[in-house]
């Protein structure tokens, strides 16, 4: 799959930690560290084009001009439940972002989004906003999360994901060629059920305990 929008982070780090979240024995508690840990390592490429300007900087040596980041005009905006626990991985490299929230969930039916929550920062037009949800299926949540996104104003979109299947990746990619993508394990197929194999399960249960 070769879509000049979608980067595939296949660090070593990136892609042993996922491994790790695939195992049916990994507890809540380690499932949710990795998630962070997944999301600080691919954000670290997300955040590569930050804009730089030159600041002067005293040393115990000598004054020099020195490059820090222009700006810190970033909005991460989780897709809930899943991508909450993306969050503070992000936060972590970025801790003054704004944090929108939008809610959608899929029927287990239709496999189709809901919208049930939306809350964006305001004006969000400048801002870089990286949307986050740890698992793109049919890509249903992350298209319509970005339409709603750009309904609002949004111009400079990222979507993060840590797994995704070919269906979906081809789907957010082919619909928003305008925002880059970044994953952390192109998986196999979807399932009959829309799940993605070999996957991890269902991201949200395992993140906060439900089933
Ligand atoms: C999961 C996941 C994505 C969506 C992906 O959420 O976190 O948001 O499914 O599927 P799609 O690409 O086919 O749209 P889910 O709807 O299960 O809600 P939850 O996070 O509240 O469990
Ligand atoms: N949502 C999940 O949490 N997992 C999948 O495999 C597909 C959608």
């Amino acid at each position: 799959m070769d879509y000049s929008n979608v980067l595939i982070c296949d660090h070593p780090l990136i892609q042993h930690k996922i491994s790790m979240l695939r195992d049916v024995n990994t507890g809540t508690n380690e499932f949710r560290k990795l998630i962070e840990e997944i999301a600080m390592l691919e954000g670290y490429e997300a955040l590569r084009d930050l804009p730089l300007e030159d600041v002067e900087v005293t040393t115990p040596i000598e004054t020099c001009m020195t490059p820090m980041i222009a700006g810190k005009k970033i909005a991460i905006v989780p897709i809930l439940r899943a991508g909450l626990g993306m969050v503070s991985g992000i936060l972590a490299l970025s801790p003054t972002a704004k944090v929108g929230h939008i809610g959608l969930y899929r029927d287990p039916e239709t496999h189709e989004p809901h919208e049930y929550y939306c809350k964006l920062p305001s004006p969000i037009e400048q801002r870089t906003i990286i949307v986050v949800d740890p698992m793109l299926a049919t890509g249903g949540s992350a298209c319509d999360a970005i339409s709603m996104i750009k309904s609002h104003g949004g111009v400079h979109i990222k979507f993060m994901c840590i797994i995704a299947a070919p269906e979906g990746l081809k789907r957010l990619a082919e619909t928003h060629p305008d925002v880059q993508i970044y994953v952390g394990h192109l998986d196999r197929e979807l399932n009959e059920n829309a799940y993605i194999c070999p996957g991890l399960g269902d991201a949200g249960d395992r993140i906060f305990g439900t089933r």
